[in-house]
């Protein structure tokens, strides 16, 4: 009976400790779980961002219904049109695994409103109930990447063009919206009950990836989008689920990533990062379109070449960040042939060179206009993207180096010991897309 009890009380307090009281004092503190989950993260380096709902029909991309100011009754109309006939998720799912991609952030709702799952909560504005294909997709994906054993994350967008209890922000003003029905308190209800649903019904969730809070980035007072609140909630469910917020500030209690959209941390070049600095207590992940859109757009060609996007990559994980390569699915539900292909070459290079960029973190030189350097266990990898000597001098002087080989074939390097670092010397000037030299640090 003592026995029993003493168990039940043991039982009581590791429940209570695993409990996940992640909001400590009012101040959040990651579990055990999801500080390891971080770490896995950051290991696997390079994910797809899938941006795909029934605005992939009128092919100008997910923010069409804004753009082109469409009546938010006749938008609503799209889904009964929507069919999707090739989607095959694990097809899908099989091409990003064979291009060594870990994980995938799968659009679960953007900002027109549109939920593309089985969403209870969404009172039939969903992919299951309003359209004539009937398939809850993301269960087929979770079906999929469990098979493949890759990561799914959701983007889940915090404004919201559809529904009239969403507080009206900067965007989806001229569509019709009548404004005597906005309701912060109900609009939060169903966000709550969405995440719910996304972190109940599908498996382990990688990561709830938010994007939109900006909608309210100019109202007189600051919007109170009660995040904190939000956050407990998704780390109640599931501890080890990470919550990143493409908010385009500094981190906000809660936040177990750090977004960086269109840009490497650190680097400003599309304008959105200028208010953000660059933590390192976080995993950073940069998002990257592979042609110039987010959504499907028929007429958008302009994809990156691959030297391009494996560039990113290299240079996202000497920065210790890793890759969101966006991916826009057409209509038909078939990724597109230009993606695909890249997604292939990709493969290719991942297959030879993997083991140089997963699980390592970045190196000991900090990015050089030639190049990054990653680094796992004594290993350090010297990744050289553009280069026009032999030579390439390592400040490195407090350390030990030795063995420099190419990762390629392992041809030797020279390297030879100055005051201040080290000279490596290359059996040729690089031209590889990345030129490897493999060191051992001591
Ligand atoms: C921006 C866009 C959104 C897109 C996101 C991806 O926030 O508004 O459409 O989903 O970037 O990073």
């Amino acid at each position: 009976m003592k026995n029993r009890l003493f168990l039940n009380v043991i039982i009581t307090l590791t429940l209570l400790i695993n409990c996940q009281w992640s909001i400590v004092n009012g101040q959040y503190r990651p579990t055990a779980e999801n500080l390891k989950a971080r770490s896995e993260f950051q290991d696997k380096k390079l994910g797809i961002f899938l941006h795909w709902g029934v605005y992939a029909m009128m092919g100008q991309g997910e923010w069409v219904m804004n753009n082109r100011n469409i009546n938010y009754e006749e938008y609503a109309k799209m889904p009964a049109g929507f069919y999707p006939a090739k989607f095959d998720a694990e097809a899908w799912v099989k091409a990003f695994k064979d291009a060594g991609v870990n994980y995938i952030t799968f659009t679960s709702r953007h900002h027109d409103g549109f939920s593309m799952f089985n969403s209870k909560a969404s009172e039939g504005y969903n992919i299951v109930e309003a359209t004539p294909f009937k398939r809850d997709v993301i269960k087929e994906l979770a079906d999929a990447c469990a098979k493949y054993g890759i990561t799914l994350n959701f983007y889940y967008s915090h404004l919201d063009w559809h529904r009239l209890d969403y507080p009206l922000g900067n965007t989806g003003r001229q569509l019709g919206r009548p404004t005597d029905q906005q309701n912060w308190k109900s609009y939060y209800k169903f966000m709550n009950d969405q995440l719910t649903e996304l972190l109940t019904q599908y498996g382990p969730i990688g990561a709830i990836w938010f994007d939109g809070v900006w909608d309210h980035a100019s109202d007189a007072e600051p919007y109170d989008w009660q995040l904190e609140e939000q956050y407990a909630l998704i780390h109640k469910l599931q501890p080890a689920c990470l919550v990143g917020n493409n908010h385009h500030k500094n981190l906000n209690p809660g936040e177990d990533i750090q977004i960086f959209e269109r840009d490497l941390p650190g680097q400003n070049s599309a304008g959105f990062s200028g208010d953000m600095q660059v933590s390192n207590e976080v995993p950073l992940e940069s998002c990257q379109t592979m042609s110039d859109v987010w959504g499907y757009n028929i007429t958008d060609m302009h994809f990156k070449s691959t030297k391009e996007l494996v560039q990113m990559l290299v240079h996202a994980a000497g920065l210790n960040a890793n890759l969101l390569m966006n991916i826009g699915p057409q209509p038909d539900g078939q990724l597109p042939a230009e993606s695909l292909k890249r997604l292939k070459e990709i493969g290719e290079w991942t297959r030879q060179y993997g083991e140089t960029i997963y699980g390592t973190r970045g190196g000991l030189v900090t990015p050089r206009d030639w190049g990054v350097t990653t680094q796992k266990g004594n290993k350090l990898y010297v990744h050289i993207l553009k280069w026009q000597d032999r030579g390439l001098f390592l400040p490195l002087a407090g350390h030990k180096l030795s063995q420099a080989k190419l990762f390629r074939d392992g041809t030797p390097v020279k390297l030879v010991k100055a005051q201040t670092g080290y000279l490596l010397e290359l059996p040729e000037v690089p031209t590889d897309i990345d030129t490897i030299v493999e060191l051992i640090v001591d």
